[in-house]
């Protein structure tokens, strides 16, 4: 059986969480794209601090399970060496358990340099994005001649060569595009190469070839999304969105699989809806129930600490991702993070210029402008962290269950009540 977990809001679904309860059963878990954009977060019991990874697959606290980094990310190496170390330090020695495409492309400071003067000249027209360098690193892979990939980490004679050329337009471009003239140094740059090549050296492999072998003797995979699939780069909210394909239609190109090879495509969403940086953002609650609910959920990012933007469910754009996606199944996480409140509201339409929209819209602006038409339902007081089934639910919060699985037309079949492992309600 192999498994596709993918976000279907703006991010911070709690994919890891998934990712790392369904790992107990994997074979391999596979991370596919994205980069150190990505940080998910994993509490295996109450009394262990949480384990927050950006690029690490979420199955790399399983003593026996694979973890490939494939074609599709844009591969930080510091990054990736200081969550190893940051494993090592609690004890966690991964062993030859991490493999890395020698086809993903690396992240360079030169690009986290490019994502914040661009962000900087940008002003209050700016994405928000993370300052990881993610959209320059993506834009090097496909503009190719300025472009470095982990593989080039094998060859850095000819690293060096590639690097000279490409430090000498980058200093041009920074000069021209932003008067920053602080050239960057090849020298260092390589010294950062060659500490990264020493490191990574050994798990540098074709994941490709690993994953059609482990396809063939019919292995448990386990594919891990990043992002959410209306930050998709095609396919969401843009300009608002990353510059990857991280709806579930990326999993091919980015893993070197046809998706056909999935069975179950489980599509992550909270009960509610949570989005940090900007774009629109049509059921925000930039109000008394935001902030009750990002108290609540403790909706401060991962990855960069803000705040997280917060409202009610969206099932228009929840819909649309879905299908977008070819979802099967739902996890329905944070359920808990509901209670105190005592009516809930679900987007169920959405109207533009007092019309009604048929379809999710393509562009942000006309998002910006629909009014939302709401269903109420009836909220709850009870505190649902101890739940260990369906039925020690309160009605108020099986019906919303129920409800969004009616307006949804798919089965919610797993359900977080907290953020533990335990905290997980299987249907
Ligand atoms: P990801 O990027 O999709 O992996 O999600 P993040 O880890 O960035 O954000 C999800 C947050 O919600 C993390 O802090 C999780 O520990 C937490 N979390 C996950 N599921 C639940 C849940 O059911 N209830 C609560 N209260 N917290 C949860
Ligand atoms: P996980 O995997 C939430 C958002 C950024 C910004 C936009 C572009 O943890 O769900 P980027 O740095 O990618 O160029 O930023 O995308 N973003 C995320 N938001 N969760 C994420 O990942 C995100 N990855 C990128 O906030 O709005
Ligand atoms: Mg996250």
């Amino acid at each position: 059986m192999n498994t596709c977990v993918v976000g279907l809001q703006w991010g911070d679904e709690g994919k890891g969480k998934i990712v790392d309860i369904f790992s107990g059963t994997a074979d391999i878990v596979v991370r596919y794209s994205g980069g150190a954009n990505a940080g998910h977060s994993v509490v295996r019991s109450a009394d262990e601090e949480v384990f927050a990874l950006h690029l690490l697959p979420s199955g790399i606290l399983r003593e026996n399970t694979l973890c490939l980094i494939t074609n599709g990310v844009v591969l930080d190496a510091e990054i990736i060496l200081s969550e190893l170390a940051g494993l090592a330090k609690r004890g966690i020695d991964v062993g030859g358990n991490l493999k890395i495409s020698g086809r993903a492309h690396l992240v360079m400071e030169y690009h986290k340099k490019q994502d914040r003067l661009s962000e900087e000249a940008l002003g209050a027209k700016k994405i928000g994005t993370t300052i990881r360098g993610i959209g320059p690193c993506y834009s090097d892979k496909v503009i190719r001649s300025t472009a470095l990939r982990v593989a080039d980490l094998l060859h850095l004679d000819r690293l060096r060569e590639r690097l000279e050329r490409i430090v000498e337009q980058k200093n041009r471009y920074f000069a021209a595009l932003y008067n920053d003239n602080e050239p960057l140094s090849v020298d260092v740059l390589f010294s950062q190469c060659e500490k990264w090549a020493e490191a990574l050296k050994d798990k540098i492999v074709d994941t490709t070839a690993i994953l059609h072998r482990a396809w063939k003797e019919k292995k448990s995979i386990l594919f891990e999304g990043a992002q959410g699939s209306l930050l998709d780069l095609d396919h969401g909210t843009f300009p608002f969105v990353t510059s990857s394909n991280c709806c579930a239609l990326g999993l091919g190109p980015a893993a070197g699989v046809p998706t056909t090879i999935v069975d179950r495509f489980v599509g992550v969403v909270k009960a509610y809806t949570s989005r940090v940086g900007a774009g629109p953002f049509p059921t925000e609650q930039d109000n008394e129930t935001g902030q009750y609910i990002r108290d609540k959920g403790h909706e401060y990012g991962t990855t960069t600490g803000r705040p997280r933007r917060c409202g009610w469910f969206d099932a228009v754009a929840v819909d649309y991702s879905a299908r977008i996606g070819g979802i099967t199944e739902l996890a329905l996480l944070h359920l808990d993070t509901f209670s105190g409140l005592k009516e809930l509201q679900i987007c169920t339409a959405y109207k533009y210029k007092g019309e009604k929209l048929d379809f999710f819209p393509a562009e942000a602006d006309v998002l910006d402008e629909v009014e939302c038409v709401y269903e109420t339902m009836p909220g709850f007081d009870e505190d649902l962290t101890g739940a260990t089934s369906f039925d020690d639910l309160p009605s108020a919060a099986q019906n919303y269950i129920k409800r969004l699985e009616e307006i949804l037309s798919l089965p919610i079949k797993t359900v977080g009540v907290g953020p533990g492992r335990e905290q997980t309600l299987n249907r």
